[in-house]
């Protein structure tokens, strides 16, 4: 198999083993993550397994650095078949606690980013009408454990609950999706009206 997929947060925890599992079962992944020196440690143990991956550092919430990557994908490996943003950070701190940078950081890195990878790529997508976007996103903060005392735990619930980011799926399938349905014939006329405003 000769199809492409660039990792973003490559070299994280979750990323890293989405990275091996990939790379075993066939694909050329693209470990594109800050982290320099850990994404090229990651890429290399998965070249010792005769696997296929390469190691390219970006910082997903700048668009320049973004446009590197994806530039620096296609002149390596020629194609990109499937993007997973995975890049991201999750703050340990209560929303209502939460000073205002970090809030700017997270939703630079976890929104931003994945909305500037996502376009990036789909630019690349859309003419050749094929590619897929996966993108794994969690709670912007963590929920907090729940109290014992039954007497508090209505309030908590409601406290406790993660407050989401937009769902970056659905805002992207509206212009990126009828143009991928043009390639299917019946389909692009229900999903026109399906995405008119
Ligand atoms: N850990 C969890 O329980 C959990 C659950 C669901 C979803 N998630 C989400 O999955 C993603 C990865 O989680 P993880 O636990 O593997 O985290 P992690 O911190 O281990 O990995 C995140 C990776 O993103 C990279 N990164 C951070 N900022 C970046 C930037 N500006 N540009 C490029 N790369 C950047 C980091 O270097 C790191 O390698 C995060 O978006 C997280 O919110 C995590």
């Amino acid at each position: 198999m000769d199809k492409v997929i660039i990792v973003t947060g490559g070299a994280g925890g979750i990323g890293s083993d989405i990275c091996r599992g990939l790379a075993s079962d066939g694909l050329k992944v693209v470990i594109a993550d800050y982290a320099k020196e850990a994404a090229e440690n990651i890429a290399a143990e998965i070249r010792k397994d005769n696997r296929e991956a390469i190691a390219i550092q970006v910082d997903v919430g700048s668009k320049q650095s973004v446009a590197d990557m994806v530039k620096a994908t296609l002149d390596k490996c020629g194609r990109i078949d499937f993007l997973l943003n995975g890049a991201g950070v999750l703050t340990r701190v209560s929303v209502v606690e939460m000073p205002e940078e970090d809030w700017d950081r997270v939703l630079r890195i976890n929104l931003k980013g994945t909305f500037l990878c996502s376009q990036a790529v789909a630019h690349h997508m859309i003419p050749k009408k094929q590619g897929r976007i996966i993108s794994n996103r969690a709670p912007l903060t963590m929920p907090r454990p729940k109290p014992a005392s039954s007497l508090s735990q209505n309030r908590w619930r409601w406290n406790s609950r993660p407050m989401r980011l937009p769902s970056m799926p659905s805002l992207l399938a509206q212009p990126i999706r009828p143009c991928r349905d043009l390639a299917r014939p019946g389909k692009s006329s229900r999903n026109a009206k399906r995405y008119r405003h």
